[in-house]
């Protein structure tokens, strides 16, 4: 129940009293406050309502215990209450037992992902070439570069991460050993040495940084060339006309401004005949994406998974639907699990 469907419940006399009580709040408290006045009213009804407005008149708008800080704003929200509801409230069997035992399958997301280029790509082309626009550190790129043997192209908008890409695929010829910490707990972590997944080509890895918003030289040409931090660095934009036989986008949708931008960009980027392989969680953060820009996802309209294919089916044959788990560490006792939604497309 949304914070204004639950008002709706709440007696005439109680709002109006309320609204006295916080008619000087700044529009951020009076947020905050409907968020738990939702949660308090949805687990225990609406006195709970006016003894938590009355506190707040009477101690004061707006202050907060010494003991305030920013991990307790983050329990404040609207969010956080819905989450934490269901996370108490909601038998796990009813909420995520059924993910949870995909949980096995999540390991290996980028090359799993990109490995799916050998089941689509039609036998018998030579010199095929491939993009992976947000490609990160770049073990996706590695993976295409089994496949995909005129070269692989992977960008970036991180320069670090592409920096670390290109120490990578230069391991072979540079002979320097890739060294890297995995996290542990607070500030320990544990030491890793790389080594080169079996069977990749990374001569045939190109990596560069580059922004999926701005994809086109003949649009707009890029002032900057090279990176200011990394002199091994340097920008990328297709150009005019350029197209890949392979186009990978793993997990960027909801991480653009202009996620229909970047849909669109793929028609003018993919050969015909050529496969379009996204994936995309949806969690849609408006610190990325002003919610105008969302691809479904609000309160009243459609599923992503729906606009998403809607959007690309008039140049696209779709070839395979799935659900796809990731699992990223962030130290020895907790993970992001998530689950995107992966669609594999022919170009018409
Ligand atoms: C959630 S990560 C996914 C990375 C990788 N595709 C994977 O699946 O592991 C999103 C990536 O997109 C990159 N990114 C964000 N905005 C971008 C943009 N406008 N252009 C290119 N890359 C961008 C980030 O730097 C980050 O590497």
């Amino acid at each position: 129940m949304s914070v204004m469907d639950t008002l709706k419940n709440v007696p005439k006399q109680l709002l109006s009293k309320a609204e006295e009580a916080t008619k000087d709040w700044s529009a951020e408290q009076k947020r905050l406050t409907g968020a738990v006045v939702a949660t308090a009213v949805a687990a225990s009804g609406v006195t709970f309502l006016a003894m938590r407005l009355a506190g707040r008149s009477n101690s004061g708008a707006g202050v907060r215990p010494d003991s305030h800080s920013k991990s307790s704003d983050i329990y404040e929200s609207e969010a956080s209450a819905r989450q934490y509801m269901e996370f108490h409230y909601t038998p796990s069997k009813e909420s995520y037992t059924q993910r949870l035992r995909a949980v096995s399958e999540a390991s290996d997301f980028p090359t799993r992902l990109a490995h799916k280029f050998h089941t689509y790509l039609k036998p018998g082309k030579r010199g095929l070439r491939g993009l992976d626009v947000g490609c990160a550190t770049g073990a996706s790129v590695l993976e295409m570069s089994k496949v995909f043997d005129g070269g692989v192209v992977g960008i970036d908008f991180s320069e670090v991460f592409i920096h670390l890409a290109k120490e990578v695929a230069a391991m072979p010829k540079s002979g320097k050993k890739v060294l890297y910490t995995a996290p542990v707990q607070g500030e320990i972590t544990e030491p890793r040495e790389l080594e080169l997944p079996r069977g990749v080509h990374p001569e045939r890895c190109a990596f560069y940084a580059g922004d999926a918003m701005d994809m086109f030289e003949e649009d707009h040409k890029m002032e900057k060339t090279v990176s200011n931090r990394y002199s091994d660095v340097t920008y990328w934009q297709a150009k005019k006309g350029e197209k890949f036989d392979g186009v990978l986008c793993l997990n960027l949708i909801d991480r653009v401004p202009d996620p229909q931008r970047l849909i669109h960009s793929f028609g003018r980027l993919v050969e015909k005949e050529g496969v379009l392989i996204l994936a995309d969680p949806y969690s849609w953060w408006e610190d990325a994406t002003p919610k105008a820009k969302w691809l479904g996802g609000t309160r009243d309209g459609a599923r992503s998974e729906e606009v998403i294919v809607a959007a690309l089916k008039k140049e696209f044959e779709l070839l395979s639907e799935s659900d796809e788990g990731f699992l990223i560490r962030d130290h020895i006792r907790h993970y992001q699990l998530g689950f995107s939604h992966c669609t594999v497309w022919r170009k018409k």
